[in-house]
């Protein structure tokens, strides 16, 4: 067992870098933080320990940080994808990888960057992995980063009900998705567990789209009346205000055109509570790379665990 000191301010600059990643893609707002709490309860859910469940939570927000290769003109087309522009996508599992792999704690997230795209029976990307050969971690992701991504709006076409998702994603039960943690999943949407997230940008805030060009304006947790919001794509200057359980924004009439996104403190802080001072590792845990697997079965250990636990 190998001790690994989780160092919080390197923790936060890691995410930060995360998290300002995704504001380049202003129609997800939210995606990262979604995926991260999702991902978070079905590791819960799983019954994995405390400092698997944190390396879950901490991964997934890193999840799509290759993305940062990804031309802002591709992210934000409002058409479909050419074939082309889907492979340039397609890359950023690979892309990730450089920029966690040599940082002490982004080392943590490897298997989830790097294969959080694959599919359970082996027909996913990048490298066709199958069954357990896709870490733990990364199945969890893979099936929570779909059900965010058949729920929330993209700029070509609406999200769809919870319902529908859950139906079609058990249609992929052992096909794209790990079949015993993807029932563990649909209970936890049976439950309704998922709704405090589901819909929401950040905690306790629903997803506001802009009311002039429609990509998600992210609402903070902080946020107090007074304080202004601003579309990540028009730059329009909003003031928000209260109205019940959601908010109305107004447009106050200027456009800032000097803005520049700023990391997400509010989903930093979180993953930052809930760190160990210390996580305990499997010796070769930091040296494991999935494009060089031999020897760490962890993955098989922890998913007879889960096998056990939802019996
Ligand atoms: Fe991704």
């Amino acid at each position: 067992m190998q001790a690994v000191s989780v160092n919080i301010s390197l923790l936060k600059s890691l995410l930060s870098l995360a998290t300002v990643i995704e504001a380049k893609d202003p129609y997800t707002g939210g995606h990262t933080w979604r995926v991260s709490r999702y991902a978070r309860l079905l590791a819960e859910s799983l019954g994995l320990s405390e400092d698997e469940v944190f390396i879950v939570h901490f991964g997934s927000l890193l999840h799509d940080i290759g993305k940062v290769s990804v031309p802002e003109p591709i992210l934000n087309k409002q058409d479909k994808l050419t074939s082309v522009e889907y492979e340039i996508i397609k890359k950023h599992p690979e892309t990730g990888l450089p920029l966690v792999r040599e940082h002490p704690l982004g080392a943590l997230a490897l298997d989830i960057v790097a294969s959080h795209h694959e599919r359970f029976d082996g027909g996913g990307y990048p490298k066709g992995l199958a069954g357990n050969d896709i870490r733990l971690f990364a199945r969890i992701v893979a099936i929570v980063d779909a059900f965010d991504a058949m729920t929330s709006a993209r700029p070509y076409r609406a999200g769809m009900q919870a319902q529908t998702a859950y139906q079609l994603m058990a249609q992929e039960s052992g096909r794209q998705f790990d079949p015993v943690l993807l029932s563990a999943f649909l209970d936890l949407g049976k439950r309704g567990e998922l709704d405090q997230i589901l819909g929401h940008s950040s905690e306790e805030r629903l997803m506001q789209g802009c009311p002039e060009c429609g990509p998600i304006i992210v609402i903070p947790v902080h946020w107090q009346s007074g304080d202004k919001v601003i579309c990540p794509k028009c730059l329009s200057n909003y003031n928000v205000h209260p109205d019940g359980d959601k908010f109305e924004v107004e447009w106050d009439q200027t456009v800032n055109f000097t803005w520049i996104p700023e990391p997400d403190t509010d989903t930093i802080s979180e993953v930052a509570q809930y760190a160990p001072k210390e996580l305990g590792l499997q010796s070769d845990f930091l040296e494991f790379s999935v494009f060089d697997r031999k020897s760490y079965d962890a993955s098989k250990v922890l998913s007879l665990r889960s096998r056990v636990n939802s019996l």
